[in-house]
């Protein structure tokens, strides 16, 4: 845990002392560090999917996966806008996205088949799940997000470390991306025909989505005629 001491340090970094400083640095290398074991964890039961569906299947469920630990400085600012004591424990229990891993699938089945097979791992604990597939934000945003639970082996045991899952397809990434960007340009002054423009273009993605989905099951079910035999 991070001491008043210690946070009041921080925010006046220049007027503490070199070792005080050393160990506010330590404390927090050492939160975040759990953070980035934590997304190593998950991204591996991710690629071991990956590559059994390639090698069994012969096909590959999952387009990329990304992944991310907030900075310390993104993490106070975040504690701070929700009120959450300047503590890292309390920022520990407060947070859920401090950790993120990013999961861009092919097609919405893809996506419903790698969150069941991940979440039903035996040491992995779900804490939420938020399905924005089944029922979208009314700007159209589409994702799967679940919260969950992953323990990491430390010298001193194991710590449940946790992690905020975002499963998308494709075309509900390209979405969010240019939605995203468009609200970091506009500084939240979105005009509403942009704003409208993206609530179409999500409909589109997502009958794009089920489009490709059907294509994909005939392409999947078809089976080439035996070659005939000339006798
Ligand atoms: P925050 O974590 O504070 O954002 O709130 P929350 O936990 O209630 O949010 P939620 O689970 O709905 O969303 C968490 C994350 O999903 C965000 O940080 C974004 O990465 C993504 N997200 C959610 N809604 C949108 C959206 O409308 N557009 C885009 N581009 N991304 C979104
Ligand atoms: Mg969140």
């Amino acid at each position: 845990m991070l001491s008043p001491r210690t946070l009041e340090l921080f925010a006046q970094a220049d007027s503490g002392t070199l070792s005080d400083l050393t160990a506010l640095r330590d404390e927090i290398s050492r939160f975040l560090m759990r953070y980035r074991f934590g997304v190593a964890e998950v991204e591996t039961k991710l690629d071991i999917l990956r590559e059994e569906f390639s090698l069994v299947d012969g096909y590959n469920p999952i387009e990329r996966i990304s992944c991310r630990v907030k900075s310390i400085e993104s993490v106070l600012e975040k504690a701070d806008r929700k009120g959450i004591d300047l503590d890292l424990d309390a920022i520990r229990e407060g947070l859920s996205d401090i950790a993120g891993v990013r999961v861009v699938c092919s097609f919405v089945s893809d996506v419903y088949r790698i969150v069941q097979l991940l979440t039903s791992q035996d040491d992995i604990t779900v804490l939420q799940v938020k399905d924005y597939i089944a029922q979208p934000k009314p700007n159209g945003y589409r994702s799967l997000h679940v919260i969950l639970e992953v323990p990491v082996f430390l010298s001193g045991g194991a710590e449940p470390v946790r992690v905020e899952v975002q499963f998308r397809t494709i075309a509900m990434d390209f979405w969010a991306s240019l939605e995203h960007k468009t609200y970091y340009k506009y500084e939240t002054q979105v005009p509403q025909h942009l704003i409208d423009g993206l609530t179409d273009a999500a409909e589109t993605a997502a009958h794009l989505d089920a489009t490709m989905e059907q294509l994909h099951l005939k392409v999947r079910s078809y089976r080439p005629p035996a070659p005939t035999i000339a006798i």
